[in-house]
């Protein structure tokens, strides 16, 4: 096993090879703006980890790795277009650098490249890549629905939200991870298992990306701070801070969240310190240890050498401790 640093580099090495600028221009550079924007590149990574981790040369996972990359960037360009985001690690999203038709169709072609990237694999590998991909985007779309939908209801459940993120986030890493055990040819036990300690850490993931929308530093998130308030999104933060509160303060934190005003600063204050005041801010960080000690549970039943779980639970606290 190697160190985290060290399988990222691999990986972006292999990146700029794949990236070709080709006719037509406006189909192509926002494709590769989006690729070589930068990023944690935390999923293709995992793909790696986790193909050496079941003994297989890292090597031989690049594709599948590169695959749940452009996936996720292309995710990240149609997100960005129905969360209305203006930045994209620390830079103009594409809908607002070129058009709104633009990030569409380019991120429709990032979609069929991430898919064409399996024809790199023998058959067997294949099919079993393809169906997990299939059924993981498609999870995929219906979170997204999800969260979009949840925007404009006023009774969005802790269950609901938590099935949400399960679906628009933490199944393609649950996913990436069970690519690396399939490249590797790991036993059916051995993949259920990798893709659960993913899903676990994927949905700790989101908790935590929905914690610094709010209350991360706008100089190093490189997201527009707030956004999710301004999108009146109903995340963990929102709903635990309406269970906590007393009636006058659900009643201030509904109203708010049914505005959509011109200058949103106001809104944005108010609504982060009734999150700290409710004591909602708080238990959003115990969540997040909470998924990702789950995700740590899953290994004990795992035959891999310590070494690698103490590799993974490196990677899953380092994640809980990001500030970007
Ligand atoms: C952003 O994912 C979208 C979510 C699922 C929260 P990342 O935080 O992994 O984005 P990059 O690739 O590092 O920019
Ligand atoms: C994004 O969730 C999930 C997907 C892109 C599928 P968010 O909307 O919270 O992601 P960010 O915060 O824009 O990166
Ligand atoms: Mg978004
Ligand atoms: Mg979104
Ligand atoms: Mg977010």
């Amino acid at each position: 096993m190697q160190h985290i640093s060290s399988y990222r580099k691999a990986f972006v090495d292999y990146l700029n090879a794949y990236i070709e600028l080709k006719e037509p221009l406006n189909l192509y550079e926002p494709i590769n703006y989006i690729l070589q924007l930068g990023g944690k590149r935390l999923r293709p990574v995992l793909t790696l980890m986790t193909a050496e981790i079941f003994a297989c040369d890292y090597k031989k996972a690049l594709d599948a790795a590169l695959s749940v990359e452009v996936f996720h960037n292309f995710s990240l360009v149609h997100d960005d277009i129905m969360d209305d985001a203006p930045l994209r690690r620390g830079q103009i999203t594409v809908h607002e650098k070129w058009d709104i038709n633009t990030g569409i169709l380019s991120g429709d072609a990032m979609l069929i490249m991430a898919y064409q990237l399996f024809e790199n694999y023998e058959p067997k590998q294949f099919l079993d890549l393809a169906k997990l991909f299939s059924k993981t985007a498609l999870e995929v779309c219906e979170g997204q629905q999800y969260d979009v939908d949840f925007e404009t209801r006023d009774d969005v459940t802790i269950p609901e939200y938590l099935k949400m993120i399960e679906y628009k986030t933490a199944v393609l890493v649950g996913a990436a991870m069970k690519m690396g055990a399939i490249v590797a040819n790991a036993s059916q036990d051995c993949q259920d298992s990798i893709y659960n300690f993913g899903k676990h850490l994927g949905i700790a993931f989101q908790l935590q990306d929905d914690y610094l929308d709010a209350f991360g530093d706008p100089q190093t998130f490189g997201k527009q701070v707030g956004g999710d308030i301004i999108e009146n999104k109903k995340t963990y933060l929102y709903l635990k801070a309406l269970e906590f509160s007393n009636d006058e303060d659900t009643l201030q934190l509904e109203r708010l969240y049914s505005v959509n005003p011109n200058d949103p600063s106001d809104k944005i204050d108010t609504v982060k310190q009734l999150f700290v005041a409710s004591g909602s801010a708080e238990a959003t960080k115990k969540e997040i240890e909470n998924y990702t000690k789950k995700a740590f549970s899953v290994l004990d039943s795992l035959k891999i050498s310590e070494e690698n779980k103490n590799e993974l639970k490196t990677f899953g606290n380092d994640l809980m401790n990001r500030n970007t």
